[in-house]
Parts: structure tokens; C-alpha cells; sequence
């Protein structure tokens, strides 16, 4: 599917309105825009800068990322969320330094091999940092050409990727495609957004044709995803001596490698089903009003991509310490450089703000 001259209509509206970025700055590594593509998959553009520049000055190249510890990759990461990405861009690293002297490759397979470098990345680095010419496909991308080609096959389908690809492909402009693809994501972040699109002051509404039939607040079709579960869990926070207690998560999955309070998975919410305790023993028919609990440290929420997890922070006694598990006793004033998720940073917090308080 090919659509006439929006190629250059794209270029002409980027190259005057096109969004100045710390990673598209002149004479920018292609380890910086790798970097930046990696940091960039999950994660919108205003959040990423400060940890991006961050990065930069802690690892300015890829020797000195290469040479860090797991520890200080995650912790510079923390916040930014979906760690195996940073595990990854470490792991590449240590690749890229001794497979290829440190010289990102220019060859495509080359880049896919490389921990965490899918299609997409592969393409993003392989145009914005080599000029090679190259598609990409990320969120803002497929809903620019959904509602340019007014698709009605859902963009997270197969058949939707298939064709969505087969379109990026084909209007790639020769020569060109690095800036091509920076214009798609900048018009799908400014003006293509995904509520109440900017069609008005949109240099492509002339060939659009969700505009053209009314669709456009339509596009892109979704299928609908499943419901995620919802998790309760208690965390046990153990302080003695000026130290509490953590666990180190395995190296893979999951916050991989981070540091955590222990916790245990309760069947529902420990707190109504205290409720529902009560009223089978007494009677008593109770709504909470406020946690009062003197051990209670607090309640957090937080929803991860496949689930969602209420955690309730309590104070607890040690009677008997473990061996080998992976347990360590950390030192209040040493919490900060022990990278962790964030519900487990808020506790870290909670406890170290109540012994200055
Ligand atoms: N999203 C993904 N990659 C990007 C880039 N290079 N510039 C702006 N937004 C992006």
C-alpha cells in the first residue's frame, strides 16, 4: 500500500517542526542512539531524557557500559522499569566489546543477534545511526499509518503487524529513512496523538484517509486484551541493628537481579480477609476506616504489564535467620545504591524517613 508524495510532505513538516532531543543532537554515537532506542521501547519520550542523559555522564561509551557492574547498570536504570532491558543493553555491551572491538555492527543480523535488539530497534538504530534504509513499527507509528491507511484490522494482531510492516516498508523514502522514521514518531507523538488528533494543522490530512472518512478517533482498532490478575502480597521488613534485611530477586525475569524485601503471596487481601474473619467469629460487620496498626508500614499498589499487586508492608520480628538464600543484611544509609522495583524503593524510603522522623 502506497500512498502518493506523503514521504516528502513528512520531511518538508519534520525538518521545521521535528522535536530537538538530547539523542539527536549533531555528531551523536550510534551507541547513544542505541541507548536511546532502548530506553525509548516502553517508555515516553519525557521520562526517558533525564535517565538518558544520566546514562551518558555514568556510561559514555560502550566500553565503560561493558565494564560496569550488573548492580550499577540497574541502578542508574531504576525507575525506568522492564529491567531486562537494561540487563540486556549490559549483556550486548560486553558483546559489542568483544566480538566487535566495541563498533556497533552495521549489518542487520548482526543487530538482531544482539540481546534486546528486535525488528524494531534493529531498524531504528540501524536508520537514525548508519542511514540505512530500514522500517520501523512502534506504537505511534502503526496508529499514524492505521489511520493514514484507515486500517481496520487491528494493529496488534498478526495480520495488523504483517501489514503494517508491508506499509512502513513500502513508503520508506530512499536515502532518507532515518529521518523518515523520526518523523513518523514525531507526528504520532505531536500531532497524530491517540485522543482528539491534531488533523487540522496535520501536514498529512491530504492523503489521510481516516480523515477523509470521519474514522480517525477510530483507529487505531485494538483487540481488546485480557483482564490482568491481581496479586496481594505481604513484604516483611526486618530491621536490626541499623540494617534490614533484603532478598536479591534470580538473575532472570522479573525486576531480574533486583533487590526486594522478602514477600510472600497471600490468598487476597490479608485485609479483607481479616474482615471477613471478623464477621464469621463476632459478627461484626466492619468497613476499614484507616490502617492504625502500629507494625503496618503502609499499602502499595502497582500494576506490571501482566498484572497488577497490592503490597502490604509489616514489621516482623527475626526468630531464626536461613542459610543460603540470597539474603543479605543492608545497611540503612546503603539502601540507595541497592537498585530495587519501585514499590520496594517507596518502602526503602518509608522505613529510612520514620528513623529520621
Ligand atoms: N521513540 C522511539 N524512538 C524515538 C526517537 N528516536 N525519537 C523520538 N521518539 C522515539
Amino acid at each position: 500500500m502506497k500512498s502518493p508524495r506523503f514521504a516528502s510532505d513528512l520531511l518538508n513538516w519534520y525538518r521545521q517542526n521535528g522535536r530537538t532531543l538530547p539523542w539527536r543532537v549533531p555528531g551523536v554515537t550510534p551507541y547513544a542512539v542505541w541507548v536511546s532506542e532502548i530506553m525509548l521501547q516502553q517508555t515516553r519520550v519525557e521520562t526517558v531524557i533525564p535517565y538518558y542523559e544520566k546514562w551518558m555522564q555514568l556510561f559514555p561509551n560502550v566500553f565503560a557500559l561493558a565494564c560496569a557492574s550488573e548492580q550499577e547498570v540497574l541502578r542508574a536504570w531504576e525507575g525506568l522499569g522492564y529491567y531486562s532491558r537494561a540487563r540486556n543493553l549490559h549483556k550486548a555491551a560486553k558483546i559489542v566489546v568483544s566480538e566487535y572491538k566495541g563498533v556497533l555492527p552495521r549489518d542487520l543480523d548482526a543487530l538482531l543477534a544482539l540481546p534486546g535488539v528486535g525488528r524494531y530497534t534493529a531498524g531504528a538504530i540501524a536508520s537514525i545511526a548508519f542511514g540505512i534504509d530500514l522500517p520501523i513499527l512502534d506504537g505511534n507509528v502503526k496508529r499514524v499509518y492505521a489511520r493514514l491507511f484507515d486500517l481496520t484490522e487491528p494493529v496488534n494482531s498478526r495480520e495488523g503487524e504483517q501489514i503494517l510492516w508491508e506499509i512502513a516498508a513500502s513508503n520508506l523514502p530512499a536515502g532518507r529513512a532515518g529521518e523518515y522514521n523520526q518523523a513518523l514518531m514525531d507526528l504520532g507523538a505531536m500531532i497524530c496523538i491517540p485522543r482528539k488528533p491534531r488533523c487540522s494543522i496535520c501536514p498529512l490530512a491530504r492523503v489521510c484517509k481516516a480523515y477523509r472518512n470521519g474514522t480517525q478517533e477510530l483507529r487505531p482498532v485494538k483487540e481488546k486484551k485480557r483482564e490482568v490478575p491481581h496479586y496481594f502480597h505481604v513484604a516483611a521488613v526486618i530491621v536490626r541493628n541499623g540494617k534490614v534485611l533484603l532478598a536479591q530477586r534470580p538473575s532472570s525475569g522479573l525486576l531480574g537481579g533486583m533487590w526486594e524485601f522478602p514477600k510472600g503471596r497471600v490468598d487476597g487481601d490479608p485485609v479483607r480477609a481479616a474482615t471477613k474473619a471478623l464477621k464469621t467469629e463476632y459478627r461484626l460487620r466492619l468497613r476499614v476506616k484507616r490502617f492504625i496498626s502500629q507494625n503496618e508500614i503502609g499499602v502499595f499498589h502497582h500494576a506490571y504489564t501482566h498484572f497488577k499487586v497490592t503490597v502490604h508492608a509489616v514489621e516482623y520480628d527475626l526468630v531464626a535467620m536461613p542459610r543460603g538464600k540470597n539474603l543479605k543484611w543492608i545497611p540503612l544509609e546503603d539502601l540507595g545504591k541497592y537498585p530495587m522495583g519501585r514499590v520496594d524503593r517507596l518502602i526503602a524510603q518509608r522505613i529510612v524517613q520514620r528513623v529520621h522522623t
